[in-house]
């Protein structure tokens, strides 16, 4: 009988690519067949984010369901984030779980299954160099890990302490998985670190990469199966010219920019301790949308970190309706253990943060709405790479913007025109031309 695995993988684009990875090496020893039933799998694994509050409280009353429903014989591991952060004490609070795997130790999953107990959360643990077996959900698509960890200090950030040091990959490694991807289908490219535009800055060994970011991007787009390269997430610091340059002028590079904004308040941005100003990020933006006018640009902004004044929230709704992202993630902050932020003592109440996040919110769902009825009759080359439940194809254009068609399953894996028929907020629909 084929042993079956249940995944759930929650938070970024690292961990789809961790669980991608946990997959591949499972699949070393035998073939696994995934399952979206959990009741009926041999194997059910949380790859868990810790990066705000509520999933983290989510977690345990998770396993207690899967413990209830599961086969008696079905292993539960707990990987990822919060896997790193809370260690032992996963086992206190749900002693049912057979093992806990730190996002730096998914390489051991193999080890982890054939213990009865195995506890394995060691943030320095070094994988950047490890050669994973193949595994994508997509074959279209081609995760790649180009740096692992971050060096950044952002008070509110709970990630170092899960994912450790920054260290990048060694580019040979990056390059070769590219070309094996490229080769066997993925067109795309998709570059993953928690800071990619650092990338170079220090290998394993200790020494300096041989390329900049700027460098590996252009490398990677000298292949010749490789027809577009996404990367994320880039951090605004980094976003020099050589960067900008590079990004606007290579046709291989989708024109999709994540810009993490965070505040748009410089004395905000000071506590947070992010490197930058307001005026800083707003002159980047404004350049990169002069260098690159078709760019979308995307962002992440917190609301109510400790000590924001009306004043300094009205800065980030300034630096809104200046940038107008295409795409916004908002949160309110939650304060994590382990970061200097939790330490501060002028937390803005709860109903303010609501309301702020609100504002916000509603601000950019009118941007959008503005923005949106421009795309109709538009056309936009898409790169189809999912079957819809409702029979549709999906793709995404160079924008990182959706788009649906009712067109053959054939297109899957192609990059056709699409002519905008019907443009919604979150989905643009249309017919190839
Ligand atoms: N509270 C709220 N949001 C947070 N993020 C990171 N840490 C916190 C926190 N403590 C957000 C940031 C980051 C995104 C991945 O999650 O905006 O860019
Ligand atoms: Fe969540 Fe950050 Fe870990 Fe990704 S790196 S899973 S966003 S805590």
């Amino acid at each position: 009988m084929v042993k079956k695995l249940f995944i759930e993988t929650l938070g970024c684009a690292m961990n789809v690519r961790d669980s991608e990875h946990m997959i591949a090496e499972l699949n070393r020893e035998e073939p696994y067949l995934l399952t979206k039933d959990a009741k009926e799998a041999d194997l059910i694994l949380i790859n868990t984010c810790s990066v705000r509050e509520k999933p983290v409280n989510k977690l345990f009353s998770e396993i207690g369901q899967f413990v209830k429903h599961k086969k008696k014989s079905a292993k539960i591991g707990v990987c990822g984030c919060t896997a790193s952060h809370l260690g032992e004490e996963i086992f206190k609070r749900a002693p049912e779980v057979n093992f806990v795997l730190g996002a730096r130790n998914v390489s051991k999953i193999r080890e982890a299954i054939s213990k009865e107990k195995f506890l394995d959360v060691n943030i320095n643990y070094d994988e950047s160099a490890y050669a994973f077996g193949e595994f994508r959900q997509n074959p279209h698509k081609a995760y790649i890990n180009i740096s692992i960890g971050c060096d950044k200090k952002c008070a509110f950030c709970i990630v170092p302490h899960t994912r450790g040091e920054e260290i990048s990959v060694p580019h040979e490694l990056i390059l070769s998985e590219a070309e094996r991807a490229a080769k066997s289908g993925a067109k795309e490219i998709f570059l993953l670190g928690q800071n990619v535009n650092n990338y170079g800055r220090r290998l394993s060994n200790g020494k300096k990469g041989e390329f900049n970011f700027s460098q590996l991007l252009t490398q990677i787009s000298k292949i010749n199966e490789v027809k577009r390269i996404r990367f994320t997430s880039p951090h605004p610091l980094h976003m020099d010219d050589e960067f900008l340059e590079v990004f606007a002028s290579n046709p291989k590079i989708c024109k999709s920019m994540h810009m993490p904004l965070q505040s748009g308040s410089t004395a905000i941005l000071k506590t947070m301790r992010r490197g930058y100003t307001k005026e800083w990020f707003l002159e980047r933006a404004q350049k990169l949308r002069r260098m690159s006018p078709d760019v979308a640009i995307s962002t992440d902004i917190i609301v109510a970190f400790p000590g924001e004044s009306e004043k300094d929230f009205a800065d980030t709704m300034e630096i809104m309706e200046e940038v107008r992202f295409e795409q916004i993630f908002s949160f309110k902050y939650s304060a994590r253990p382990l970061t200097t932020a939790a330490q501060m003592t002028n937390m803005v109440d709860d109903k303010t943060a609501s309301a702020r996040l609100k504002i916000l919110q509603d601000k950019h769902a009118a941007i959008l709405d503005e923005m949106t009825p421009n795309y109709k009759d538009k056309i936009f080359e898409v790169y189809f790479e999912e079957l819809r439940e409702n029979g549709m194809i999906a793709g995404r254009t160079s924008q990182n913007f959706t788009v649906c068609a009712e067109e053959s399953e054939k297109l899957l894996g192609e990059i056709k025109n699409v002519k905008i028929t019907r443009p919604q907020r979150l989905i643009l629909y249309g017919q190839v031309v």
